[in-house]
């Protein structure tokens, strides 16, 4: 082999070999180690996500390894809480309330109309200050000004552009129940 098919063949491989390091599948291989059901594990409890896999590190015969296990989706909890007194929301009138569900805080409007009593996130739409009644059937958000139907808790004016979020409100035996 002359010099220079010696010179051309040491440069093709320095090429291929630097094209080889900066390849997807072994950047990716870097990057993100393979896990399988098998494979030792560090610290027993632990869970980690490969693509669509669920792991966790389990005790076996064989010490510390990954099991796949189905991942659990739980489902929100709702239930229904009572809110206020019946006699507390006049006709045309709308009240706040917080109500804890699933241990969890929420701010509430609720309005007397016509057709019974409704109730609604206090959240704005636009960008969650809490609404409050402004005038007979309107809710106003101090933020930015969206004004909001206290019946239907749809938008009148903007910014926010979507309706509040409505819950379930039902009324018995002299009490207003929300359903979170
Ligand atoms: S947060 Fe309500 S109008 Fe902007």
């Amino acid at each position: 082999m002359d010099r220079m098919n010696r010179r051309s063949v040491i440069g093709m491989l320095a090429t291929g070999f630097v094209a080889f390091l900066f390849s997807p599948s072994v950047a990716d291989a870097t990057s993100a180690p393979v896990i399988r059901a098998g494979d030792t594990c560090k610290k027993l409890g632990r869970r980690t996500t490969d693509g669509s896999k669920t792991f966790e590190c389990t005790k076996t015969g064989a010490g510390l390894q990954w099991k796949r296990v189905k991942a659990t989706t739980t489902q929100p909890t709702t239930s229904e809480v009572k809110v206020l007194d019946s006699s507390a929301l006049v006709a045309g009138r709308s009240a706040t309330a917080i109500v804890t569900s699933g241990g969890r805080n929420f701010a509430v409007v609720l309005t007397r109309t016509a057709g019974g009593v409704v109730a609604f996130n206090r959240s704005c739409t636009h960008q969650g200050s809490l609404v409050n009644q402004s005038s007979v059937n309107e809710l106003t958000c101090p933020s930015h000004g969206a004004v909001f139907n206290a019946s239907t808790g749809a938008v009148i004016e903007g910014p926010a552009a979507r309706a509040l979020t409505q819950y379930p409100a039902t009324e018995r035996g002299g009490s207003i129940y929300v359903t979170i």
